[in-house]
């Protein structure tokens, strides 16, 4: 079902095309500011309204008690003014009276600190009195309105797990135990061995004897810490299940929710989620703590396409301007927010909405900024937010076309949550940042690619990069060998391959699952500290990490010309079938990275985009028919580029000429 609705995002609101969406609270406005809204949204164009998020204290005020009146009057509102509704279950942050009846649904740190109502998520997601409750909201909204001729789309809960994702009270720890069991079909043998407990003597004599790994004086045992992972993933995918569940036993409307498919949120495998989704949907902000927010931008929505299997999603929250939820909430610069929104719907999405309609003005969240500032209509923002509404009409088109792409990128949470894991070799090894450095030099190099699972089919990719996937399964390892064996160019880096599925190393050699493929054997890391950066004989520059490693069958192609594996291998490549195993040991500079992409393609036979560069984003969206080409100038000067067709932007016959900062959206003459 995923596929063929993501396909059909367009049918989810009323004007067809593009969905351009939004959030909306209208129980923190007064009723008189509701046919103004509905009056705004119309001249924006907003055609997919998210309500009911966070209403259940609105709908549910006190035990047993029941109020819609205001849900009804403002789905009324909405309806008549052919404005679809994506209907929030209400169930995303519990009503004050259930967790002051029920104090012990309350969720705690691994510090044992009791995290208390005020906020929003204050609950456990173990908690059966929590689902208990939330069931029953769940139940009243769909049994109202699972019929209404508005409602297209189900929104479950908001953000599962976005604040309490790792819960760990003694109703977490039965879960746990539970899941434990389940998982080791029972056999604490199999358990006690997948998680080394002979180390320190934390060998289990009985399942009831285990718990959850708060904190403790040293190191945590990290197959204990990697195994509640998996669990806090389950359970918070056990929530959407039971709501889910509730909803399709009463309504035919799509199910979804929102991912948080973004470099601060890691504790939520989504590849395990993605097949329960009738829409993937995903919540992305310029994340202005790191280097480069737009080329997390691009892989966060590579990766969004990525669990959609490639088939358009919807961005369901994304910022006007500033949030407030950094240290420092900056403004976005003139014609971000269209390059932003340029991105997003260049690598997939069919669908943009915002987070939210208006600005509040009260609550934790009245700086963050919305689709009407609080300076109202008359406002720069109020008037982008118009001209972005037309924009995205005009790109109706475009809708269902699909992103492709001859590369693909390896990507997965067990991994990051394995390599991140305590004990670890170098603190300066993030598994987002070696991802991201990986991806920008494919960017950079004008290669399109998918981000995929490992497991994942690779048939139809040339070219495969495999940046520090710690933590891989055999299976899994045997499908990039079959890849490459098959004629596809794999790249593997640093720190990949180094562990099982239990976090367990793989002895023998570095790196235990691709030994073989790659023709090397490293017996010892030496990552390089913060700053520190090391030279390779082909005159690249490195940082990060090195290590001591022999071939064993393989090809010197770069050796380490100083630092602590000096004379050693950095980069190696073996033929291996029709295709060929590169070996990178280290993480190149940026211009260094995207050569190497740009040889390694070029090996492939895999094509860049003309004219794509670092500042140049260049992605193409076609199906068959129609091929559109989003070329978004993100640098100072003005750029000329080869393109024929009529421009979406401008409405008119493209020119070359791409303004520094503008963006271009090409129907080609094909
Ligand atoms: C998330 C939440 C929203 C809101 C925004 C603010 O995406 O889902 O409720 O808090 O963040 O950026």
């Amino acid at each position: 079902m995923a596929a063929a609705v993501s396909d059909r995002i367009a049918t989810l609101s009323a004007g067809g095309g593009l969905v351009f969406g939004c959030d909306y609270n209208p129980e923190q406005w007064d009723r008189s500011v509701w046919p103004e809204d509905v009056r705004l949204m119309q001249q924006a164009g907003v055609g997919l309204v998210a309500i009911n998020i966070f209403g259940w204290s609105s709908i549910n005020p006190s035990r047993g008690v029941w109020d819609f009146s205001a849900l009804d009057e403002i789905i009324g509102l909405l309806h008549a003014a052919g404005i679809r509704i994506n209907l929030g279950t209400g169930t995303a942050s519990p009503a004050p009276w259930l967790t002051a009846a029920h104090p012990e649904i309350l969720p705690v740190g691994e510090d044992g600190t009791v995290f208390h109502p005020g906020g929003r998520q204050a609950y456990c997601p173990s908690s059966p009195i929590f689902r208990d409750y939330a069931a029953e909201v769940v139940t009243r909204v769909v049994e109202r309105y699972g019929d209404h001729p508005a409602v297209s789309l189900w929104h479950v809960s908001n953000e599962l797990g976005c604040h309490n994702a790792l819960c760990y009270c003694t109703t977490s720890a039965a879960a746990f135990r539970g899941w434990l069991r389940e998982r080791y079909d029972d056999d604490l043998d199999a358990l006690n061995r997948a998680w080394g407990t002979t180390f320190w003597s934390q060998r289990y004599s009985s399942f009831d004897d285990i718990d959850v790994p708060a904190q403790a004086l040293s190191l945590r045992n990290p197959g204990q810490i990697l195994d509640f992972h998996r669990f806090s993933s389950d359970e918070q995918l056990a929530l959407y299940r039971a709501e889910a569940a509730i909803l399709r036993e009463r309504s035919d409307v799509p199910v979804t929710t929102n991912f948080m498919v973004t470099a601060h949120i890691r504790n939520l495998d989504y590849w395990t989620w993605a097949g329960d989704m009738d829409v993937i949907a995903n919540d992305h902000y310029l994340d202005r703590r790191l280097d480069d927010p737009r080329g997390e931008l691009s892989f966060a929505a590579d990766l969004t396409r990525g669990l959609a299997g490639g088939a358009p999603w919807l961005l369901m929250e994304t910022s006007t301007g500033a949030v407030n939820w950094q240290p420092y909430n900056l403004a976005k610069a003139p014609g971000e927010l269209r390059r932003n929104i340029a991105a997003h719907v260049a690598r997939g999405a069919d669908g943009i909405c915002f987070f939210q309609w208006r600005a509040s003005t009260q609550g934790a969240e009245k700086y963050h900024t919305a689709l009407v500032p609080h300076a109202g209509e008359d406002s720069d923002q109020w008037r982008e937010v118009v001209e972005l509404g037309g924009l995205l009409d005009r790109l109706g088109e475009v809708a269902g076309t699909r992103v492709e792409a001859d590369a693909a990128v390896l990507f997965s949470w067990e991994s990051w949550w394995a390599i991140e894991n305590e004990g670890r070799p170098s603190e300066g090894v993030t598994y987002l940042g070696q991802l991201h450095a990986a991806h920008a030099a494919l960017s950079d190099a004008g290669i399109t690619t998918d981000v995929v699972r490992p497991g994942a089919d690779l048939d139809g990719y040339r070219l495969i990069v495999v940046p520090a996937l710690h933590l891989i399964t055999d299976d899994e390892a045997a499908v990039i060998a079959r890849a490459v064996e098959n004629g596809a160019v794999a790249l593997i880096t640093f720190q990949s391959g180094i562990v099982d599925e239990q976090d367990r190393v793989r002895t023998g050699g570095y790196p235990g699952a691709f030994r073989d493929l790659l023709g090397i054997r490293s017996e010892e890391f030496a990552p390089l500290v913060p700053g520190q950066t090391v030279a390779l004989t082909d005159g690249s520059t490195a940082s990060v990490w090195s290590e001591r490693f022999k071939t064993t069958d393989a090809e010197v192609v770069a050796a380490f010309a100083d630092g602590p594996a000096a004379g050693g291998p950095a980069l190696t490549r073996r033929t291996a079938g029709a295709g060929e195993a590169w070996f990178l040991a280290t993480q190149p500079s940026r211009d260094d990275y995207r050569a190497l992409i740009a040889r390694l393609a070029e090996t492939a036979g895999v094509a860049p985009i003309p004219g794509a560069t670092r500042e140049i984003e260049i992605v193409r969206r076609s199906n068959g028919t129609d091929s559109y080409l989003f070329v978004i100038n993100h640098g100072d000067s003005d750029a000329e580029i080869s393109l024929v067709g009529h421009d979406l932007v401008t409405d008119a016959p493209a020119t070359g000429l791409v303004p520094a900062g503008a963006v271009r959206i090409i129907k080609e003459d094909v």
